[in-house]
């Protein structure tokens, strides 16, 4: 039989998710295998970074062993090693003691192999999330590849960790144009989230009890504002929270504590909307790319919607499963890196900072 190289394996381990997905071409991904830490983390209110490594010395290898087993029964061409022509992994920024787990296992197999190894910078990965395309069945296989959003954008990145605009030239060429001066939206959330008792990541938790709340109940600041400051900030909202509920108590649950979520989220996006628009007019763009865990918000993209009707500008977002950390983001990254043959070699390091576009 006919072995056809045209399959890319990708791990990611930056944080507290153990992923493997498998990419078919540049865009196709026959598998998606996330296995999430949260249940270990939720009673700390936050990533505890040795118990994360720990976990994915468990997880790594079934998970890679489950991505490459769907991609089989996905694609029956699809065969395992003899099919992959490279291994791409995230090798930065993150937790160090995570990402040495995920860079540690494939450098192991691409040494064992003779596979080339591609190193991804996690923050592209999410920005490549965008153009991945989620295969379901052997039939989608077939069906022709939707449109690639098409560059110059401008990409506000909003994750755990980190809170960018973007110019995006060209794929892959990336210009920092705003970025936060102190905690990233996603951990304003997180941190939001443990003082009123929501557990462990608090983005979602506070997403959904904000639809029941009013959004104008309490009048939270909005830091930097005017087109002046390019930058972020949200440790000021985040000591507002505070200290309104050293004044008036923690609610527990009912219309109090949804208005309170709903005022804090419409605080956070207020701003991310507002610089977002003053990035997109600066920078002449047209389209408007969400990604990062925090672009699975429902009132975000529900204003940059808006935002972009209202300018006659195109928004694009990453379906909701390709928000937050995974594997089939690094895959895409992956493979157009295969292609342009910028490899890696065996002295990759692991990276707790870095932007997007700093080469690995
Ligand atoms: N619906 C949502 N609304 C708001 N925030 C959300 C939502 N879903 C997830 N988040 C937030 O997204 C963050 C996780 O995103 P992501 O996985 O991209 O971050 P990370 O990998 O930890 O950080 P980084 O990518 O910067 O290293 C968490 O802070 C989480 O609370
Ligand atoms: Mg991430």
């Amino acid at each position: 039989m006919k072995t056809t190289k045209d399959y890319l394996l990708a791990v990611e381990s930056s944080c507290d998710e153990t992923a493997a997905s498998v990419v078919k071409g540049e865009r196709r991904i026959i598998s998606n295998v996330v296995s999430s830490q949260i249940d270990i983390h939720s009673c700390f209110g936050g990533v505890v970074p040795e118990l994360a490594s720990r976990h994915h010395i468990v997880n790594i290898v079934p998970v890679i062993r489950e991505a490459l087993n769907r991609a089989n029964s996905l694609d029956k061409d699809f065969q395992g090693f003899s099919n992959l022509k490279g291994i791409a992994v995230s090798s930065g920024p993150g937790l160090v003691g995570s990402l040495m787990i995920g860079l540690q296992t494939v450098k192991g197999m691409c040494l064992a192999t003779g596979l080339p190894l591609v190193g991804i910078n996690h923050l592209e990965a999410h920005l490549e999330a965008i153009y991945a395309v989620q295969i379901e069945s052997t039939e989608d296989l077939l069906e022709d590849l939707p449109p690639i959003i098409q560059s110059p954008y401008v990409a506000l990145l909003v994750s755990g960790g980190h809170t960018l605009l973007i110019n995006v030239k060209e794929r892959g060429r990336y210009n920092v144009v705003g970025g936060t001066r102190d905690d990233a939206a996603g951990e304003a959330y997180d941190k939001v989230a443990k003082m009123l008792g929501l557990g462990y990541p608090g983005g979602v938790v506070i997403d959904k009890l904000a639809r029941e709340g009013n959004p104008r109940a309490i009048n939270f600041p909005r830091a930097l504002p005017g087109r002046k400051h390019r930058d972020f900030s949200f440790s000021g909202l985040k000591t507002a929270v505070r200290r309104h509920l050293q004044q008036n108590g923690v609610p527990k649950s009912g219309i109090e504590l949804n208005d309170l979520c709903s005022s804090f989220q419409e605080a956070v996006v207020d701003v991310l909307i507002q610089k977002a628009a003053f990035a997109m007019e600066d920078e002449k763009a047209t389209t408007l790319v969400l990604a990062g865990g925090v672009a699975a918000n429902s009132r975000l993209r529900e204003r940059a919607a808006q935002l972009a009707r209202e300018r006659g500008w195109r928004v694009a977002f990453p379906p909701l499963s390709l928000c937050t950390d995974n594997a089939a983001m690094v895959a895409v990254a992956g493979a157009r890196r295969f292609n342009e043959g910028r490899f890696s070699d065996l002295s990759l390091d692991a990276v707790c900072r870095s932007l997007p576009g700093n080469d690995m």
